[in-house]
């Protein structure tokens, strides 16, 4: 009694701001907050964004490739996804004759859409909670997995593209079914040149101001019945019945929004003494490897081109995380995240007697763990980036096909694909940093092996080449045998999997400590009638929020829109990140924007809002208050980063393109009329 009471002022004393009022939404939870979003400013029924009856926006939403979204935006099953999701598509196709990376890409017909084998969208139609059908299953004797498995398999299957996918929520509290359909045959319809869909690269990842058209198209062909089908020259265009409509109403600072998508991970209910050895040591600890990768890297790319076109995309990838981890250190710690994680903790901890039990638990757990974790985040972040380990790994498995007398297409490529985008001797130098700033920081006791006498010039300076197209395996095959570094990567695996085996029975006590502390968080949240969103887990999710910039310090504001005049502001001839072809600056300079305007005239570019979302909501669609199409997401602003722990509306945005500069480019810059003509563009 006393507890409710309590629980009951808290909530009072922390209004809708509380650090619990935000979060991403599965599909079939958004009926229950109708008032909330309404309140928001939403107009539309809940129904027009879930119903278990279909109808749905999120028949329009797809997992795009099982790693971002996109939007079906046409009738003809048009897709609208991130050009940084579409990049590996895109390269796939560009060669050096013909390089649709650099000067962009628009079919003039179907026939000229490019195929991409491998890639497939999923079309999520059903959201459920099966918590008592897993825990009944459980109850007679069932390992959670199985259980899992079981309920998966017990739904229809009309026919084999249905995806059934129970995974667990609140630590394995509760249990959550997802039911797809997967379209296999996903072509590629229209990209800007990267100078557009890439401005600003990494020096603006992150970061607002933005001015980048992170834009790319697609289209979903089916079987001439409609059914999902592999690729065929035989198959259609998707017929959808209900495209999305298109507005080029735009949204003002206070304006409701929404996002519909599949955000990777987020950490909202993490014990406070985790998030800490996540801030003070582990994320510094990635961040400080990183930065030596980086630095050595960036050192050669600006003097060796060659270096810089074989280790620009890797730089992006490994500067994506870095970037990301300095901006959630320092968010928390200007707005004091910890503290008020803390107070939330205490406060749910003290509700029921196992809360304060387990959490000091946690303390001491986190405290014991510290050392082997930290140890294997070391391996976690040297044995991908060091290309002489991934050399020993496809080297050994490739000696071990010749041995078999398999066939040897596969690791054949693999290591071509490894060679192309290969500097041994660049790659050592990082190595050699990466070990050395991991000896000068660690107080533990690592590797058995001398880590670093593969780091000698000798070894990196003696990988055999590999032989020219058709030329014999033979010599390569001989020196690759005998060479000291082929069993670099088994060494390091061996080590790794020995310290995750050791730890792996605590861990796997923590997380069942995890179980009970969700328990009670969900307890507690009940107690104050409060609904809570799970973790993001790569399930289809909806958040909503205001449109609007904020104040990131003290004296400055960032605005709710970029536009084009920002965009010639950071042009910079012959940079590499700020460059722009002549043909586009001309069109933006032209200032022939057409309808595509803001109410002061102005061609919009990116805009930015307070909505929950992370990485894997990249080519999200955001919608208006009437559930229209104003806009793509494709970041979020680094002063808010640190919302996969704890989500502020008063810093955290997420960044989006403005829908109508995205028309601006398909029709005036790159006169794509034919996709114009398909969408259903409203006013
Ligand atoms: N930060 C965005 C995300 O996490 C964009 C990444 C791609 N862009 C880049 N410059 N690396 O995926
Ligand atoms: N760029 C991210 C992605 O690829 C989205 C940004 C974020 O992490 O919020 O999913």
């Amino acid at each position: 009694m006393k507890n409710k009471l309590l629980a009951a002022l808290w909530t009072a004393a922390l209004g809708s701001t509380s650090v619990w009022a935000q979060g991403m939404w599965f599909p079939h939870e958004v009926a229950g907050r109708k008032a909330d979003m309404k309140a928001v400013g939403m107009k539309m029924s809940t129904s027009a964004i879930y119903s278990s009856e279909g109808g749905g926006l999120n028949e329009s939403v797809v997992h795009f490739g099982g790693f971002c979204t996109g939007e079906v935006i046409s009738s003809k099953g048009l897709v609208l996804t991130n050009h940084h999701c579409g990049y590996d598509a895109i390269q796939s196709h560009s060669s050096i004759e013909d390089n649709l990376l650099e000067h962009g890409f628009w079919a003039k017909s179907y026939a000229e859409e490019k195929p991409n084998p491998g890639l497939f969208v999923d079309f999520v139609l059903r959201t459920e909670d099966v918590t008592l059908a897993v825990q009944s299953l459980i109850a007679k004797g069932q390992e959670p997995g199985e259980a899992m498995k079981d309920v998966a398999a017990a739904q229809p299957k009309p026919d084999a593209s249905w995806i059934h996918n129970v995974k667990p929520i609140f630590a394995g509290n509760r249990y959550v079914l997802t039911s797809a359909r997967r379209y296999p045959d996903v072509r590629l319809v229209g990209a800007p040149p990267s100078a557009v869909g890439k401005y600003g690269s990494d020096t603006d990842n992150w970061v607002w101001p933005r001015h980048t058209g992170d834009f790319s198209l697609f289209r979903v062909y089916t079987a001439p019945d409609g059914s999902p089908a592999e690729y065929s020259s035989s198959n259609v265009p998707m017929n959808v019945a209900k495209p999305l409509a298109i507005s080029l109403r735009g949204v003002e600072e206070g304006d409701f929004t929404l996002i519909y998508g599949f955000p990777g991970r987020t950490d909202s209910y993490m014990p406070v003494s985790e998030v800490q050895q996540q801030l003070k040591t582990m994320l510094p600890t990635r961040v400080a490897m990183r930065h030596e990768v980086l630095r050595t890297w960036d050192s050669a790319m600006r003097v060796d081109p060659m270096v810089k076109i074989q280790y620009a995309s890797k730089y992006a990838s490994v500067a994506n995380g870095w970037k990301k981890w300095i901006g959630q250190i320092e968010g928390m710690a200007e707005v004091s995240g910890v503290d008020t994680l803390a107070a939330r903790e205490a406060r749910v901890a003290a509700f029921s007697p196992q809360g304060l039990a387990v959490i000091q638990r946690f303390g001491e757990q986190n405290d014991a763990l510290m050392d082997a974790r930290w140890t294997a985040l070391y391996y976690q972040e040297l044995i991908p980036r060091w290309e002489l380990a991934t050399w020993s790994r496809l080297t050994s498995a490739y000696l071990k096909a010749v041995a078999m007398g398999d066939n040897l297409d596969k690791p054949r490529a693999a290591l071509r694909e490894l060679y192309k985008d290969w500097n041994p001797e660049l790659d050592r130098r990082a190595a050699q940093r990466l070990i050395a700033a991991w000896n000068a920081n660690s107080e533990v006791e690592h590797a058995e092996s001398d880590l670093l006498s593969f780091t000698d010039p000798k070894v990196s300076g003696s990988v055999p080449a590999l032989p020219a197209d058709g030329a014999s395996w033979e010599a390569f095959d001989a020196a690759a045998k005998s060479h000291p570094a082929l069993g670099l990567s088994a060494n390091l695996r061996e080590e790794y999997s020995a310290l995750m085996g050791e730890l792996s029975a605590a861990e796997t006590e923590y997380q069942s400590g995890m179980k009970d502390w969700m328990a009670v968080q969900l307890a507690y949240a009940a107690s104050t009638n409060k609904q809570i969103a799970a973790d993001a887990n790569s399930t289809l999710r909806v958040a909503y929020g205001r449109a609007g910039g904020f104040s990131p310090t003290d004296g400055m504001r960032y605005t709710t829109h970029t536009t084009a005049d920002g965009v010639l502001a950071k042009y910079r001839p012959g940079d590499y990140e700020f460059d722009l072809p002549e043909a586009y600056r001309t069109k933006l300079e032209a200032k022939d924007y057409g309808p595509y305007t803001l109410s002061n005239g102005e061609l919009p570019v990116c805009f930015l809002a307070a909505n929950h979302t992370s990485g894997g909501n990249s080519g999200s669609p955001a919608f208006n208050d009437r559930g229209e199409l104003i806009g793509l997401n494709f970041d979020r602003v680094w002063e808010g980063t640190m919302s996969d722990f704890y989500f502020t509306p008063q810093r955290c945005r997420n960044i989006m393109v403005d829908i109508r500069y995205v028309l601006w480019v398909v029709d005036r810059y790159a006169g794509a009329d034919r996709l114009i003509q398909e969408m259903n563009i409203v006013r």
